[in-house]
């Protein structure tokens, strides 16, 4: 199967790469896409180099598929080129996410919604992607009222020029090109995505908005608060959940430990909690220091991280490959 990666020479492209080669996707051919500067490049996929072409070449030659994170402009102008070839496009961009005319999909959550029609599938945010893996279990169980969410964000969530900066600075080079307002090493960034009128930012308001597509569910209240720290690993989650019922902690952990695609690391004793240093190339989201928030009733603090460049963008977006594929909906 030819697979078109489009944004293949970039952080989260390198990624798909390596992670359609780790869980054997049937791929005869990679078409690797990417800027105009890059193509006639090579790019790396199981030991074979391929040429970078430009997105003409690349719907010529009728991939069955194309993975899409060439950021949100990119999307818009060339996913309907792809898409009126007849080739679905998996999308990791904000660009298609809250069209009411597109699917957002995590595949342990709402799969089951997608059909042949759907030749633009969004991916959502990264730290959305997270949450909602954890939270779909609890919310069939004890039903959602409200969240409150605090992020701690790894610098690999802006693209190699945001690592670039990180390093650059630990290195003691003052002159790097900034992609965050501030310095990064050393500090952290209350400041996530572009400022709106409200006050938020569009990444705290897509936690918001993302997560009511994604379960289905207008009724869940979100407020977030989302935050830039400089790690590499992954994303870290502090996450406050208020249910309608009440919960028993162990049936909790036991939910959480049998849901696929989430693994439990809570013994707190042995100083056993998720942290992005161990999530890092994992594409499992992991969850601990599950306890109960004793100001107020049914309402639960977790503390949740994966790798923002596998199950956040790279990971998923295979899994909603290999689930058209299982399907029979590529062709
Ligand atoms: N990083 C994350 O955690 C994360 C998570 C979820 C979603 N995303 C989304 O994924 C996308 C890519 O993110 P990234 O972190 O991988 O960024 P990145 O490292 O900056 O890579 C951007 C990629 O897009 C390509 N590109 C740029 N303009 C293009 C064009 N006009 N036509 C074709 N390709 C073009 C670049 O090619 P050149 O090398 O030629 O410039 C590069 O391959 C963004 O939309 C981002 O929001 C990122």
């Amino acid at each position: 199967m030819k697979i078109a990666v489009v944004g293949a020479t970039g952080l989260v492209g390198t990624e798909i790469l390596k992670v359609l080669a780790e869980r054997n996707f049937p791929v005869t051919e990679i078409i690797p896409v990417a800027s105009e500067k890059s193509i006639g490049k090579q790019v790396e996929f199981k030991g074979k180099q391929f040429t970078v072409v430009g997105y003409e070449d690349a719907i010529k030659m009728k991939p069955a598929v194309a993975i899409f994170s060439a950021g949100g402009c990119t999307s818009l102008a060339l996913a309907p080129k792809f898409a009126e070839a007849g080739i679905p496009v998996i999308d990791n961009s904000s660009a298609w996410r809250m069209d009411p005319t597109k699917k957002l999909v995590v595949p342990e959550v709402n799969a089951d919604t997608l059909t042949v029609e759907d030749k633009i599938i969004a991916n959502p945010n990264c730290s959305t992607i997270q949450m909602v893996v954890v939270m779909k279990p609890l919310h069939d169980k004890y039903k959602i009222k409200r969240v409150v969410v605090s992020t701690y964000q790894s610098v690999t969530g802006t693209g190699k020029a945001a690592v670039d900066q990180l390093f650059a600075e630990r290195s003691g080079d003052e002159e790097v090109k900034k992609v965050y307002p501030h310095k990064i090493d050393l500090n952290v960034l209350p400041h996530i995505d572009v400022f709106l009128d409200n006050g938020y930012t569009k990444e705290e308001m897509k936690m918001t908005n993302e997560t009511k597509k994604i379960m289905g569910d207008d009724s869940i209240a979100v407020t977030a608060t989302t935050v830039r720290i400089p790690t590499i690993g992954g994303h870290s989650e502090a996450v406050n959940i208020e249910f309608e019922n009440d919960f028993d902690l162990a049936e909790v952990t036991q939910l959480l430990s049998e849901t696929e695609g989430v693994i439990v690391q809570d013994d707190p004793k042995n100083f056993i909690y998720p942290m992005p240093i161990n999530a890092h190339g994992k594409d499992e989201v992991f969850v601990g220091r599950i306890r109960r928030d004793e100001s107020q009733p049914k309402t639960l603090n977790l503390w949740i991280v994966a790798d923002n460049l596998r199950k956040g963008a790279a990971t998923n977006a295979v899994q909603i490959a290999e689930y058209l594929l299982s399907k029979g909906l590529l062709a």
